[in-house]
């Protein structure tokens, strides 16, 4: 079968696609990204006369025309999405038209900014005996978010959220969380643009959060993430792991006994 490959770019930084990601836009005849997303300093490790086509301008049929067309000249046609393809990056619809011309896709992964997010506050989103869970959410703007995902009743888990696509509905996000029980104090830390020379931090607290937003001018590409785990000071608090504890056995290591 006809294919295209769908493959995530990563957040930013050209270094942080994956090996396999990188050496199919090499290849590729075509490569399709969204210019408002996707580095350019990727990009232009396509292969020399590589069709290089930038996607920000087109609407669906427009884009999908263009893979068909291509595709059907017998060209390998790479779309790049930011960061992973598989979150918020409306794919399935590319995919639904695309199968209708007997065309399939292939989905290469790729380092989705919410990691490179946490990365970039030197975080882990999981704590033992603090929160086992991470919620990928965003909050209800213009696009609807179903009942039973309202982020009150999700922040009711009181786990790590991370907010995509949230950036302007900040006092939103706070008066649900709020509602959900959290304290003012919850650390949130934003990171805009994660891993681009001009990425920019702001740690702050639930109560401070829009606040901070508007007085770091921060409306867009921003990442938030929201939890305890985000608290600076959580090396002092010594929550540990059972995978390391020294009586924890699993198939790789004997655990120590110790006497109860
Ligand atoms: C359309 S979604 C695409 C998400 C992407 N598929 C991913 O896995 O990161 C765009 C949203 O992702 C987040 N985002 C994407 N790149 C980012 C980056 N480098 N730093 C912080 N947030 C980013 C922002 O919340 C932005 O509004």
């Amino acid at each position: 079968m006809k294919k295209i490959w769908i493959i995530g770019a990563g957040p930013g930084d050209p270094d942080l696609i994956t090996v396999k990601g990188l050496k199919l836009m090499q290849q590729a005849d075509v490569v399709m990204y969204t210019d408002s997303l996707v580095n350019e300093e990727l990009v232009a490790m396509a292969k020399p006369g590589a069709e290089i086509i930038r996607t920000a301008g087109m609407h669906l049929q427009e884009m999908v025309d263009c893979m068909v067309g291509f595709v059907n000249e017998g060209k390998m046609v790479v779309r790049m999405h930011t960061g992973d393809p598989a979150m918020y990056g409306a794919t399935m619809e590319q995919v639904a038209l695309l199968k209708e011309h007997g065309i399939g896709y292939e989905v290469v992964p790729g380092v989705s900014s919410v990691f490179a997010s946490a990365a970039a506050v030197g975080a882990e989103l999981t704590i033992p005996d603090l929160t086992q869970t991470l919620i990928l959410t965003r909050a209800e703007g213009r696009t609807p978010v179903p009942e039973l995902e309202k982020l009150r009743l999700l922040a009711s888990h009181h786990c790590t959220i991370a907010l995509f696509l949230s950036a302007t509905l900040t006092k939103k996000i706070v008066k649900e969380l709020q509602e959900a029980g959290w304290a003012d104090d919850t650390p949130v830390a934003v990171i805009q643009r994660a891993t681009w020379p001009d990425q920019k931090i702001v740690r702050t607290t639930l109560i401070e959060l829009d606040e901070a937003m508007r007085v770091n001018g921060i409306r867009k590409h921003a990442m938030i993430l929201a939890g305890w785990t985000l608290d600076p000071a959580i090396h002092e608090k010594n929550y540990r792991s059972k995978l390391y504890d020294a009586t924890f056995t699993h198939g790789f290591r004997k655990g120590v006994k110790v006497d109860d």
